[in-house]
């Protein structure tokens, strides 16, 4: 028996949670997999009527289960950064989760905003590191009179350097972050890009980077890239710098396999990605640590713009409910939720609005479900 955490969140996070759920109990129906789903209520609602966003409790309790299928999380009544920080990248950091894995494929029938691009030709995997770079919360925001400690940070951090006439009298605001890349927290993340590709007989991994601009974090990034890729002489490799990458993901596409990036990179490409595959209503993803609890989710957030609308897309919700059964070993479940999904897709009868159709979110659950007890296996 799996024991589940399920946190639906917000926005569309419930809607699609429903649906995703639905998918993974009826695959596990078939498969004689037994679900324990223990639900949270963490998110906006949550938020505003307690005050509390996920308390150390929660995680405490999460720690004994098997894995966390999420939805979304997000609210334009909350601050942008507090419910992200405090809930999502809590539970990422918490748990460890060093590897998002973002898989890139475009199913057959999914409309491709790229000209003359087909199936065969968008088919890789993100591997985006998922706890350091940018990520780790580190830097402040004040005025330049207000915090001589803040200000002797900056001073040495940047001001001298860049050389701004630096005037104490006009309180001028400011802000720093500092992005952080770690010697093991590069090894393990490209190591797994690596043992991936070898997996998968997927022969060149791409490192993204901006060593050209950000030489001190980016820099220790690609030198210990090529450290760990001389242990694969069978895999080829290369850089990409990161505006590139932007450029060859829509030009050539067919060219990638496997693609490891630090991690405010990686969730900017993502979202192209997403984009090439048919659209953020696709991309599923999986927050892993290989030896710990991990989290599968899809690439898009709570879309307040389509919420309670019963118009948004399931199936990168479904997807990634496919991606966690894959992480509990429960393949050939995993397998079948995707062949569904792949079903239902080149069909194209049930379609959603984002792919120019007009069905429901819950019409495309229910027809993922329908395909899946129509199979045989
Ligand atoms: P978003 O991904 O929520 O939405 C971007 C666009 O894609 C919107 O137009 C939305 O309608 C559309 N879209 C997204 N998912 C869709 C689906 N399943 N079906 C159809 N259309 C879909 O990004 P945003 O609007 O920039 O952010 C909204 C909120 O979500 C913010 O609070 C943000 O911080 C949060 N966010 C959360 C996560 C997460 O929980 N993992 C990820 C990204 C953003
Ligand atoms: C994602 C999201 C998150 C991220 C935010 C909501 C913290 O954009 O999962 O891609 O930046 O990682
Ligand atoms: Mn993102």
């Amino acid at each position: 028996m799996y024991n589940i955490a399920l946190i639906p969140g917000d926005g569309i996070g419930p809607e699609i949670i429903r649906e995703g759920k639905k998918a993974v109990e009826a695959v596990s129906k078939i498969f004689a997999i037994d679900i324990n789903w223990i639900e949270f209520p963490f998110g906006a609602e949550h938020y505003l009527r307690t005050g509390e966003s996920l308390p150390g409790s929660a995680l405490k309790e999460i720690e004994d289960m098997d894995a966390i299928y999420f939805g979304a999380i997000g609210d334009p009544r909350i601050k942008p950064g507090v419910l992200e920080k405090e809930i999502l990248l809590k539970i990422r950091f918490y748990f460890d989760q060093y590897i998002n894995l973002r898989p890139i494929r475009l199913y057959k029938g999914v409309p491709c905003p790229l000209k003359d691009k087909n199936p065969e030709d968008i088919n890789f995997y993100v591997v985006r590191e998922n706890t350091e770079d940018f990520y780790i919360g580190i830097g402040g925001r004040f005025k330049a009179r207000a915090n001589q400690d803040h200000l002797e940070v900056l001073r040495k951090l940047y001001i001298a350097k860049i050389q701004v006439d630096f005037n104490l009298e006009q309180e001028e605001e400011m802000a720093y972050q500092i992005g952080l890349i770690s010697r093991p927290g590069s090894q393990r993340v490209i190591k797994y890009a690596f043992e991936l590709a070898k997996k998968k007989n997927l022969k060149k991994v791409t490192s993204v980077d901006k060593a050209n601009v950000l030489t001190h974090i980016y820099g220790l990034w690609r030198d210990i890239f090529e450290e760990v890729s001389s242990q694969y002489p069978d895999i080829e490799t290369e850089f990409n710098f990161v505006d590139a990458i932007t450029m060859f993901f829509i030009q050539r596409p067919e060219w990638y396999r496997v693609v490891v990036t630090p991690n405010m990179f990686g969730d900017i490409i993502t979202d192209l990605a997403a984009m090439i595959q048919g659209g953020l209503g696709i991309a599923a993803g999986g927050n892993i640590n290989p030896e710990g609890v991990s989290m599968f989710e899809p690439v898009h957030g709570s879309a307040p713009d389509i919420a309670g609308k019963n118009i948004s897309n399931p199936t990168a919700t479904i997807l990634s409910g496919a991606m966690m059964l894959d992480h509990l070993g429960e393949i050939k479940a995993a397998r079948a939720i995707e062949d569904a999904v792949e079903k239902v897709l080149s069909e194209g009868k049930v379609r959603s609005h984002d792919l120019g159709g007009n069905s429901s979110t819950m019409e495309v659950g229910d027809e993922v479900v329908r395909k899946l007890e129509r199979s045989k296996y």
